[in-house]
């Protein structure tokens, strides 16, 4: 039976100006959950917005919120957007030293603790994490900007981490250059969730987007 996949628009690429109402359509048009990017440009080369503006974000959709952190350190903010209304926070493994801590305070505050791996990184460094993850997510591109092209040797990694899965209860997320004709090889490799940030916000028409990558995904 094929895996039921998952759509996850990152607002990366919605209209700043008007962020409440663009993550309404993206609701309205079926999404499954909402991925954040928060940024601090030091540990990607990019700036973008922080937990007072998520908070405020909490009142426009019930949908989970998925924060990824790619700022370093990410330990001494986590409570912050726990209290900001994340559903899961996603911390890179190349950013503060004590990861398994991390992965600790997020579950302490009773969110879902994700992990993500940049494209350099290999598999193995989730090895000793993977009790403590409830989401993996591997950037299938640099991150810092939205609209990248999706790096193909991120698919063999996707289906390690896929059988390092087995049978644990892992959201499997696959994030940067998802697109229709790349989202049924990459549902192949083993994703659950698909991030897609331009694939979702270009043309407008967010529904006919989101269940164009789903159906391609779902084939
Ligand atoms: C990259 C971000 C991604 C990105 C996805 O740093 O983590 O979420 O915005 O955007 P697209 O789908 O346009 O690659
Ligand atoms: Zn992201």
């Amino acid at each position: 039976m094929p895996r039921e996949i998952k759509i996850a628009p990152s607002i990366l690429s919605a209209d700043f100006s008007r962020l409440g109402d663009e993550i309404s359509a993206i609701d309205a048009a079926g999404c499954d959950s909402i991925h954040i990017d928060v940024m601090d440009g030091h540990f990607v080369p990019n700036i973008t917005l922080g937990a007072p503006i998520i908070a405020d974000l909490r009142k426009t959709t019930e949908k989970p919120f998925d924060v990824h952190l790619m700022i370093d350190p990410a330990q001494p903010f986590l409570e912050e957007f726990a209290n900001a209304g994340a559903d899961t926070i996603t911390v890179h493994v190349e950013a503060d030293i004590h990861l398994d801590r991390s992965l600790q305070m997020i579950r302490s505050f009773g969110k879902k603790a994700g992990v993500s791996v940049n494209p350099s990184t290999p598999a193995s460094a989730l090895e000793c994490v993977m009790e403590k993850i409830d989401q993996i997510v591997v950037m299938s591109v640099n991150p810092g900007f939205g609209g990248q092209s999706f790096i193909e040797e991120q698919l063999s990694k996707i289906s390690t981490i896929r059988e390092m899965i087995g049978d644990r209860v892992i959201e499997l997320v696959v994030d940067g250059g998802v697109k229709v004709d790349n989202a049924a090889r990459i549902a192949q490799a083993g994703a659950s969730t698909l991030v897609a940030g331009s694939a979702v916000f270009s043309g407008g028409d967010y529904a006919g987007n989101i269940n164009a990558i789903r159906s391609a995904a779902t084939r």
